[in-house]
């Protein structure tokens, strides 16, 4: 398939991009670099630098045969969000409804959309299926749900085939292609940051949440895992239909139990600091992934051993050949 890929300069688009690629489709990367890296995308992929809410770039990219969309350009820091909601809007919302005006000009039929577990919000039922309540409760959350919401009536009444991806925590690398976000926020790539010397401790936030050990849990999958998941939805796009699926492996793993895994994969002991709870956490997100088990076929290859070790390195990789950049 010929496939334009928004945001494939980034950690999950340029892990996609390389599968894709390998898989033998065309593809096309669009993206703004505002927070992605040009040499993260796939040599073999055309590159294309603008924004999704410019129908100038979009119409004639759409037009040059893209046959579907992976869609995974968009803001996604939750502490940020709550800061700026307006630019958490404009660029996830606003620019998403351009690319879907863009789709319905050019008759681009299929649309995979990176869409998250932040829209459920604080779950009351654990593990989480699709039919839970959607209860953002930050902007960023918000957005996606928005976005979500925008693509289900453009299928129903613009006839687009779309399947929307419900990512839990993402974790791990596809060798030289993981997180590089400039401002880091993520538990695993922070801890790593500490036998890497670029940081002294850990911070734990919150050790008195209502789980075992008292730290908040989480359902990590490997972004190879998730990667895999998007050939499936795209091929599984049917015209008139929004399917959405939860991604995750359907366990739960405390910050304490990832931060043991961390010293066991370094063989570095990693100071932690136990701090207070950080604004907006849940206790508990684990997904039931059994809907896209069921209906494409996916399966988890990877476990929170396999996501620490490429994720260390990967950020041994980084800080060995690009000093400068840490
Ligand atoms: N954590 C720490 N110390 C840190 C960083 C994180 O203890 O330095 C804890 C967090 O409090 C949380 C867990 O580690 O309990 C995981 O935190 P992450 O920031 O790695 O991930 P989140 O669960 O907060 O966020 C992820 C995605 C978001 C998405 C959210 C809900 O990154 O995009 O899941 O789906 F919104």
């Amino acid at each position: 398939m010929r496939i334009l890929v928004t945001g494939g300069a980034g950690y999950i688009g340029s892990v996609v991009t390389a599968h894709l690629v390998e898989a033998g489709h065309e593809v096309v990367v669009l993206d703004n670099l505002v927070t992605g890296h040009r040499d993260a995308v796939a040599p073999e992929a055309t590159f294309v630098e603008g924004d999704i809410a410019d129908a100038s770039v979009t119409g004639p990219v759409l037009a040059d045969g893209i046959e579907a969309v992976m869609h995974f350009a968009a803001y996604s820091l939750v502490g940020e969000s709550a800061e700026h909601p307006e630019k958490y809007y404009r660029n996830n919302v606003v620019g998403t409804f351009g690319l879907l005006e863009a789709m319905r000009e050019a008759g681009t039929p299929s649309l995979v959309f990176s869409s998250s577990a932040a829209t459920y919000g604080e779950p009351e039922v654990v593990p989480i299926t699709e039919d839970a309540p959607t209860r953002p409760t930050n902007a960023y959350g918000a957005t996606k749900l928005a976005m979500d919401h925008m693509i289900g009536f453009y299928c129903a009444a613009h006839g687009l085939g779309a399947v929307s991806l419900r990512y839990f925590n993402v974790a791990g690398a596809f060798g030289t292609r993981g997180e590089r976000h400039a401002v880091e926020t993520h538990l695993i790539p922070l801890v790593l940051q500490v036998p890497l010397g670029q940081r002294e401790a850990i911070s734990v936030f919150g050790t008195d949440y209502p789980t075992p050990d008292g730290t908040a849990i989480r359902d990590y999958i490997h972004v190879n895992d998730l990667s895999r998941a998007h050939l499936l939805a795209v091929a599984a796009c049917t015209p008139g239909e929004h399917r959405i699926y939860n991604l995750g492996c359907g366990d739960g793993f405390s910050v304490r139990e990832v931060l043991e895994v961390c010293r066991e994969v370094t063989g570095e002991p990693i100071p932690a600091v136990e701090v207070g709870r950080r604004a907006g956490d849940p206790a508990r997100l684990v997904a039931s992934s059994e809907r896209i088990q069921a209906e494409l076929g996916w399966l988890p290859e990877f476990g929170l051993p396999d996501m620490v070790r490429d994720a260390w390195a990967f950020a041994q990789y980084r800080a060995n050949d690009f000093p400068d950049e840490v």
